[in-house]
């Protein structure tokens, strides 16, 4: 053993102490669970190779925090145990065959399927069916005596309800602040100027260690049962079955418990929850599955501190650190200066990530960022993916500060904040090389000019070869120009040509919506080219004759008439009508109707005889539809052609709408 090893033991000691007294004691986080994990197991590593360092004092050897001196303490008569956790289908299987082996492989065996709930273990003992004791789990021998906080959960029975209960009877379960509970108590305290929870289990910590009950009564504090302690006389055979005869007796338990059959289904059950868990009214962070037969539970009996005939399934971790190197400015179609982090690249919630917008300047402030800093980044779902507070007890000593820029970093020109609002804009109008380019993306999108095969990659590769600078220059680019980009063969660039010419047909409402004016979407477009049937009457409005329209305020009206008068976008107007671009003034009003699948999320699989793929893809894109690669709840339809598998089952697990294909050719064909 070195002097290293001794040095990098006592560093891992004390981070763990002070992370771990954050967490356990003072219920305000600094790291995130996964990360506080990854430091233990280091430690855990070292004390294995050296177990003549251990001392009574490591974190290693308490598990699950030391109870408070404030509170009494209680000794449980049987200790609570913890989990073993695995995170992958191998680590599932490996458990499964321990159990098989420890069984002698031929006994047929069910599993408890159930979420894993992110709160707090709690005991509550009733005798001759009366609430009379709650407890924390503690350490897992020893825990405190939080019963008069317990006693104001409203879901916990203080009286037993039906027949049969043993005399003495100890309910073991998880107490969970309710998500939308949770929202609304940090809007309350910031809004007293007092500190938000870091996340729905410390607030639930910090309601059950109220000394003043009256506080812990208004959190929204929900208890769910997963397990019995100490019994004056037994019951049922199975896990399953004894849960449910808690709920007999008015035991609160989660509606996800379900007895499953055959790790598939285990499997089956954990992907299913976990795409649900965002709709779930608690935070679950995985599955635990436990073995049915209470006597084969004790058969397999525990290893240390954890039962061989459970496991916990966790979900993939949805926070992590990394650290920032970089903060870069975007600006956007209308000069919107967004800061955008550069990571480390950190596989998070599924993905790497490594970039991640910072919004505007006021969340940098809120943060209190700096360069190099160490972050916490979060992405639970598919919820884009952020900086949720830094570590600052590890900012570096050159951490640098974030200066938002006074001067657009494309186009020099000045950047403006207006007072009380928070976002900040270039002020270079169609001079920013930056807004010219996301103006001529939007000029091609689906809903403004809809010029096939211009996807942003063409755009952005067309701006970059200096081959346009304006929208009207699309229209100047010949077969020969297109085809010095990359990837864009003859063949390529003749389809794009044609695109081009026949896009410059198009609508009135259409062509507004293109030029991307503030505010104006495509219903605003709609409105104003029915009111004003010409473009000259639109662009010769005053204000006031605006505001006429439906749905025009001041504001809008605003943003349209400062756009008009601009002598760049007059003349950058012109050239679009000089180069072809026409439509038919108004005879009969436009309805604004939406396509007949906007918005929708739509997934395809198994094959199809009548088209490709792709060819359906596009075809379902035309009629609105964003086309993913994955079903999730978030998925509207399934287009289910010949042999599909896993994605059909899961939608219709999910009660995902699914088409065949006659089904699909009938939607397109209508
Ligand atoms: S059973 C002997 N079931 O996870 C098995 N625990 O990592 C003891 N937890 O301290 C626990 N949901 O706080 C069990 N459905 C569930 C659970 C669950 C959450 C927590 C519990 C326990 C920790 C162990």
């Amino acid at each position: 053993m070195t002097m290293d090893t001794q040095r990098q033991l006592q560093t891992l000691k004390d981070q763990l102490n002070y992370y771990g007294h954050l967490y356990y004691v003072e219920d305000k986080p600094e790291l995130p669970d996964a990360e506080y994990d990854r430091l233990m197991q280091e430690l855990l590593m070292i004390e294995s190779e050296h177990p003549e360092l251990i001392t009574s004092d490591s974190p290693s050897q308490r598990v699950g925090g030391q109870p408070l001196n404030s509170f009494v303490q209680v000794r449980h008569e049987v200790p609570m145990l913890s989990l073993n956790n695995v995170f992958n289908e191998e680590e599932l299987n490996a458990f499964n065959k321990r159990i098989k082996d420890k069984l002698n492989n031929h006994l047929n065996y069910t599993f408890s399927c159930e979420p894993k709930l992110d709160g707090l273990a709690v005991s509550l003992m009733y005798e001759k069916g009366m609430f009379v004791q709650a407890v924390t789990r503690g350490d897992g021998f020893t825990g405190e005596n939080i019963t008069h906080n317990v006693k104001t959960i409203r879901n916990v029975p203080l009286q037993l309800q039906g027949i049969g209960w043993p005399n003495r009877l100890e309910v073991r379960g998880e107490v969970v602040m309710l998500k939308d509970g949770f929202i609304k108590l940090n809007e309350e305290n910031l809004k007293k100027g007092e500190k938000a929870f870091v996340n729905p289990r410390n607030a639930a910590a910090g309601s059950l260690r109220q000394f003043d009950p009256r506080i812990t009564a208004i959190r929204p504090l929900r208890f769910y049962a997963y397990s019995v302690g100490v019994m004056s006389k037994g019951f049922g055979d199975s896990h399953v079955g004894r849960l449910k005869q808690l709920r007999k007796w008015s035991i609160p338990l989660s509606l996800e418990v379900k007895k499953v059959k055959g790790l598939k289904n285990v499997i089956f059950y954990y992907q299913d929850i976990m795409h649900r868990r965002n709709n779930l009214p608690y935070e679950i962070d995985g599955v635990v599955i436990k073995v049915n037969n209470i006597l084969m539970q004790e058969q397999l009996g525990s290893v240390a501190r954890a039962p061989r005939w459970a496991i916990a399934y966790k979900f993939p971790a949805q926070e992590a650190i990394t650290t920032l190197l970089d903060v870069e400015f975007q600006i956007g179609r209308t000069g919107i200066v967004t800061p955008v982090a550069k990571l480390n690249p950190i596989f998070v919630g599924g993905v790497t990530v490594s970039n991640c917008t910072l919004h505007n300047a006021d969340e940098i402030v809120r943060l209190g960022v700096k360069i190099g800093d160490t972050v916490i980044v979060r992405r639970a779902g598919d919820v884009i993916p952020k900086i949720v507070s830094v570590v600052e007890s590890r900012r570096p000593d050159n951490a640098k500060r974030i200066q938002f820029p006074t001067e657009c970093p494309v186009c020099e020109s000045h950047i403006e904040r207006i007072k009380g609002e928070v976002i900040a804009r270039c002020s270079g109008g169609l001079v920013c090389c930056a807004q010219r380019k996301e103006a001529i993306k939007h000029f091609c999108s689906r809903k403004a000019l809809d010029i096939d095969g211009l996807g942003d990659k063409i755009v952005e590769k067309l701006i970059k070869k200096e081959l346009i600078q304006a929208p009207a220059d699309l229209f100047r680019l010949t077969e020969g120009q297109i085809t010095m980009i990359d990837r864009m063969g003859h063949k390529s660039a003749q389809n794009l040509v044609y695109s081009l010419n026949k896009a410059k047909e198009t609508t009135l409402p259409r062509f507004i919506y293109s030029l991307g004016i503030r505010e104006v979407g495509e219903a605003t477009a709609t409105n104003l080219a029915n009111h004003f049937l010409t473009f000259e009457a639109i662009r010769n409005a005053s204000e006031e004759q605006l505001m006429e329209v439906q749905n025009v305020g001041v504001i809008v009206a605003k943003h349209l008439s400062s756009f008009f008068t601009e002598k760049l976008n007059q003349a950058a107007i012109d050239v679009l009508i000089d180069v072809g671009v026409h439509w038919e003034d108004i005879e009969v009003p436009y309805e604004y109707v939406p396509l007949p699948l906007e918005g929708k999320v739509v997934v395809l699989t198994g094959k199809l005889s009548t088209m490709s793929r792709s060819d359906a893809k596009l075809a379902l894109q035309a009629l609105g539809a964003k086309v993913t690669g994955s079903v999730s709840e978030r998925t509207d339809l399934l287009v289910a052609g010949e042999e599909a598998g896993s994605k059909l089952i899961k939608a219709k697990q999910l009660g995902i709408n699914v088409l065949d294909e006659d089904g699909i050719m009938k939607f397109l064909s209508r």
